[in-house]
């Protein structure tokens, strides 16, 4: 094999690691929504949700949280993968239930907000008549209902059609030299050893999807958090508790004493997506510093909101509080 050859073998070795092990970040985003709504259970919740939580979550909610990823592309779980998400119509920028929460072939109620109605109500079923017979799995119903959350608060969850929230828009992810060694923490997980050579600037291409999903979390990570999610999640709840901690009751409440209201989760994600996410983010556009440090607040932001409404949620299930305390 010629030198040449073998180089380039080993740039697309590189590469194709670089990327596998960028996107094994997704989880962090909903493990940090799911921590964030934990500390802010009811005793009720904290009970219930450890009745149903899997041996494997080892009575951690946040440790389940990404299960909804990690089976959609299993062919029985296939008919969840609407579930994650709602397309709304291109340059529109607002979103409306009946219009939009449907699949590709138009069955209606198959979006992110139509499944976050049916695994709250389902949970409220089994909560409400603890003795009828429940025929729904309810561990499932829970850490969909728990990811689901999650997802609306990602602005490109409530993308554009055309683009598929932004999924089929690539952009390029800027990564300078002196930062390589930083993203070896991956592979750590993976246990896997790379070798990063310096002859190669690590800007890449990926769906704007990824850039939303896992890399501005990611190098918030190794910016700001010296790579640790923990430290990550502290900053967020002593946020919750001084700058946000006036807008905490306002983003717990649900109009009209509803148990869940996906809806306005859904128009706030479409108005951001197209006001931050979609801007300045042509196609094959390279996104660096600018976009990073002026999108981080908003990721910040969502993620703490899905986290305290998670909760509320939640506890608005579980609770045996009369659920109209006026009437
Ligand atoms: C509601 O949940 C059930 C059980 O997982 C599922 O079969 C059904 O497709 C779900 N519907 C929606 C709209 O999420
Ligand atoms: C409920 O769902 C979980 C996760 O898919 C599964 O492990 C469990 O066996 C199911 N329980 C029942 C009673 O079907
Ligand atoms: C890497 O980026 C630097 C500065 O952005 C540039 O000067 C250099 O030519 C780039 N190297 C390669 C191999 O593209
Ligand atoms: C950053 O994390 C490493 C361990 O991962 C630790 O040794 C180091 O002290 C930490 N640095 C700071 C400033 O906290
Ligand atoms: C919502 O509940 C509160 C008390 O929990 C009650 O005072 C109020 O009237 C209710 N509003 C509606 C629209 O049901
Ligand atoms: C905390 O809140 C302030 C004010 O809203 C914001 O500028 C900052 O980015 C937030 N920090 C974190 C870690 O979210
Ligand atoms: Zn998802």
């Amino acid at each position: 094999m010629s030198s040449s050859l073998r180089q380039w073998f080993a740039r697309v070795l590189v590469l194709t690691q670089l990327i596998n092990g960028a996107l094994c970040w997704g989880k962090e985003g909903h493990y940090t929504v799911c921590k964030i709504a934990e500390s802010y259970f009811e005793e009720e919740t904290v009970a219930a949700v450890k009745k149903l939580l899997p041996k494997s979550a080892d009575g951690d909610l946040a440790s389940v949280c990404s299960w909804p990823d990690e089976i959609k592309h299993h062919w029985q779980w296939r008919w969840t993968s609407p579930l994650h998400y709602v397309d709304t119509p291109d340059y529109r920028c607002n979103y409306e239930y009946c219009r939009d929460c449907h699949d590709t072939h138009k069955n209606q109620d198959r979006c992110v907000t139509g499944a976050i109605f049916n695994y709250t109500m389902q949970l409220m079923s089994a909560s409400e008549n603890s003795d009828t017979i429940v025929h729904y799995n309810l561990t499932e119903a829970l850490m969909f209902l728990s990811h689901f959350i999650g997802d609306i608060h990602q602005p490109l969850h409530v993308g554009f059609l055309g683009d598929e929230g932004g999924n089929t828009i690539t952009v390029r992810w800027y990564r300078r030299k002196t930062n390589l060694h930083h993203v070896s923490v991956c592979y750590r997980m993976l246990k896997e050893k790379v070798i990063f050579p310096d002859w190669i600037n690590y800007s890449y291409d990926l769906p704007m999807m990824k850039v939303w999903d896992n890399m501005i979390i990611e190098s918030a990570l190794k910016t700001y958090y010296n790579k640790s999610l923990p430290l990550m999640i502290e900053a967020l709840q002593a946020n919750l508790t001084n700058d946000w901690s006036n807008d905490v009751p306002l983003w717990e409440s649900c109009q009209l004493n509803q148990t869940a209201c996906p809806n306005p989760y859904a128009s706030e994600s479409i108005n951001l997506a197209c006001k931050y996410a979609y801007r300045n983010a042509t196609p094959g556009t390279t996104l660096g510093d600018d976009y990073f440090l002026s999108r981080l607040p908003i990721v910040e932001k969502r993620l703490a909101q899905g986290g305290i409404r998670l909760a509320a949620t939640l506890n608005r299930i579980f609770s045996s509080k009369p659920k109209h305390a006026g009437s």
